[in-house]
């Protein structure tokens, strides 16, 4: 009994004992999740607060860029230089010659007419965003005192090292140097500048005064800073800008290039007439236009080296360009440019 009423105190105690530790257990592991929560949340206040901050940084930055350099007065460049005039920016052209410096200036002016016409445009904008356009065959009178430079010569990356060492050495050490490149490595251009944390890619769509997108690329030395900045000036523009890491096809290039070659496969294989997948797209998925009219008005050629170059660098065959591709534009069929692709444009 005694060793009975011994062991059940004993018994007892230790079920106490049991209990209290699980107790004190459970009391430990709240107090210890409910720090761990505290701290998290803290953690997270702490970082939303930060990521306000930037954001608040990168549009005063934004904000504060007064004159833009666009380098080349082509397709894009004509459209960079219009979107950022009409924002209020000092905008200084260039080209390597007189005779494509005036075409990109008239093709502004042309854009602009058409959008008063429409009603889309004021006549005093058009005005204002003329004036505040200048044009010139010197790299480095445009790119003296920019805040932003904006790169949108051909696609070459021995040219766009080039124009990046020369911009380098004529810029202002503040200014953000962006290139317009579709599918270059943005640290490859990067690499061309002695502070490659200024560097983005800032990618424009064609027409540029009408399409929304700017892919904002970000290399893996382009500071956090300059990225903030690139997505808030594309905001200033009317642009709806997404961030994509510098990845061959950036986040673009790589799903349409994709879609594109599975519907040449598709009509390769025969299993639908090209304007049956289109519509497929267009009325099944909403596509404005489907994939194959779309590559008729990029060009056939233009897709080919795409697909190339991604098969190439990201090794997957879903980028295999089909051989009815090839044929094609071995056989002189481009698209709408060359009258045939795999509609008939020459009507
Ligand atoms: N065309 C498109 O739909 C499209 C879309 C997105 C991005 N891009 C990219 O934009 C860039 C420009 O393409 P584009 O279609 O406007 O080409 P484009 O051929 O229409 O224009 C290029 C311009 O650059 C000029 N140029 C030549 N050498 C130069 C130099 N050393 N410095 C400055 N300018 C020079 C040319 O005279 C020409 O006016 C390319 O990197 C291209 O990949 C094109």
């Amino acid at each position: 009994m005694s060793e009975g009423a011994g062991r059940a105190p004993e018994t007892d105690a230790s079920v106490d004992a049991g209990a209290g530790t699980e107790e004190a257990v459970g009391t430990t592991d709240a107090a210890g999740t409910e720090e761990a929560a505290g701290t998290e949340e803290a953690a997270e206040t702490e970082e939303a607060a930060e990521t306000a901050q930037a954001v608040v940084a990168a549009e005063a930055a934004a904000d504060a860029i007064a004159t833009v350099a666009v380098l080349g007065a082509g397709t894009m460049g004509h459209g960079i230089a219009q979107v950022c005039a009409a924002v209020g920016c000092d905008v200084r052209v260039y080209d390597v010659n007189e005779t494509a410096v005036e075409a990109g200036l008239a093709r502004i002016g042309a854009n602009l007419d058409k959008g008063v016409q429409l009603g889309k445009v004021t006549a005093d904008d058009r005005d204002n965003t003329v004036s505040r356009l200048r044009g010139t065959t010197s790299i480095e009178e445009a790119v003296n005192g920019a805040d932003l430079v904006v790169e949108a010569a051909p696609e070459s990356l021995e040219l766009k090292e080039k124009i990046f060492r020369t911009v380098d050495a004529a810029a202002p050490a503040h200014a953000l140097l962006a290139t317009n490149t579709s599918s270059l490595s943005i640290d490859a251009i990067a690499a061309s500048v002695a502070d490659p944390t200024r560097v983005l890619g800032l990618h424009f769509f064609n027409p540029v005064h009408i399409m929304k997108l700017v892919e904002v690329v970000w290399g893996t030395r382009t500071s956090e800073r300059t990225r903030d900045t690139g997505v808030a000036f594309a905001r200033r523009l009317g642009k709806e800008p997404i961030v994509v890491r510098d990845a061959p096809g950036f986040a673009s290039s790589r799903l349409g290039i994709v879609l594109g070659m599975e519907a040449i496969r598709m009509v390769e294989q025969d299993i639908a007439s090209a304007e049956d997948i289109d519509r497929a797209m267009e009325l099944g998925y909403r596509h404005p236009m489907g994939p194959l009219k779309l590559t008729d008005l990029v060009g056939l050629d233009v897709r080919l080296g795409i697909a190339e170059y991604l098969h190439h660098t990201l090794d997957s065959e879903a980028f295999r360009p089909p051989e009815l591709l090839r044929q094609m534009v071995a056989d002189g069929r481009l698209g709408k440019k060359s009258g045939r692709g795999f509609y008939d444009w020459t009507e």
